[in-house]
């Protein structure tokens, strides 16, 4: 893998690059960054799932992004049709997280509104830690006490989850760092919001046309200026990093 920007050269260790930037926490909530891979003409799905556009580069990036992570966090449309299980961190970044005085794998927090969660998928019943999920505090009773056996809930706001009040809450549990794995509509809502710290692109080398959704996708413009922090290539796959300029 290469750096192109700021100083071009060859990185021989992604994790220890990644995990030396800095991503300091906000006294009310954790650093937030989004980590998401786009075709070059912004499509964020080939066939309805995302695996089709990475290579090794991009997993290399993905891996050290959640190598990072406190809690990664995912919106619930992007757990079921992606079928997330739980974090399995390898042994040498599970040491060099425990170095940093981080739990040896990090927390899956999937963000729903319907609770529709397959309770039975490995993601709850094979994780280390029990997941998060964060849901409306005014959801269905009986469905949240199913979800409560095998998860741990966050609830806030009534109707609707309140990102901010939930990334407070897990910031209380001393969470510092959140990695978001999106999907469009959980990535729209945290722009909404204003709480995208970091967005981790990748654009991979291929133009694929159709009509897949964009990485923000479903909720009110927003106007948000971003700086780029570093640019890798790898596979051909450019391997971004932008920092929100407040
Ligand atoms: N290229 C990439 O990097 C990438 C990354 C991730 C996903 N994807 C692709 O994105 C697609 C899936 O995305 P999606 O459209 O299903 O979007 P999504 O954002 O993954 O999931 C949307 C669902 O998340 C929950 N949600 C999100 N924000 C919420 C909020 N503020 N409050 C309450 N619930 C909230 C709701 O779940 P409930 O329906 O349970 O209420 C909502 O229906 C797949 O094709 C996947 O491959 C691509």
């Amino acid at each position: 893998m290469q750096r192109l920007w700021p100083t071009p050269g060859e990185i021989n260790d992604i994790a220890a690059l990644v995990a030396d930037e800095a991503r300091p926490p906000w006294a009310a909530r954790p650093w937030l960054l989004v980590n998401m891979i786009t075709s070059l003409d912004g499509a964020i799905a080939i066939e309805g799932r995302s695996g089709g556009l990475g290579g090794p580069a991009d997993a290399a990036v993905f891996a050290a992004l959640r190598g990072i992570a406190d809690v990664i966090l995912v919106g619930a449309g992007t757990a079921r049709t992606e079928r997330y299980g739980p974090p399995r961190p390898s042994a040498a970044t599970r040491r060099a997280r425990q170095a940093r005085g981080q739990a040896p794998a990090p927390r899956i927090a999937v963000v729903t509104r319907s609770l529709t969660l397959d309770l039975a998928s490995p993601l709850f019943t094979e994780a280390e830690e029990r997941p998060l999920v964060i849901a409306p505090a005014a959801a269905d009773p009986a469905r949240l006490a199913e979800v409560a056996a095998v998860a741990e809930l966050v609830l806030t706001g009534g109707a609707e989850v309140d990102l901010t009040a939930a990334l407070a809450q897990l910031r209380r549990g001393g969470v510092a760092v959140v990695t978001a794995e999106g999907g469009p509509i959980l990535n729209a809502n945290l722009a909404a919001a204003d709480l995208i710290d970091e967005w981790a692109l990748s654009v991979a080398p291929r133009l694929v046309g159709g009509d897949a959704a964009r990485a923000v996708t479903g909720a009110p413009p927003v106007d948000h200026r971003y700086r780029l922090e570093r640019l890798l290539e790898g596979d051909d796959i450019l391997l971004s990093r932008w920092v929100r300029q407040r």
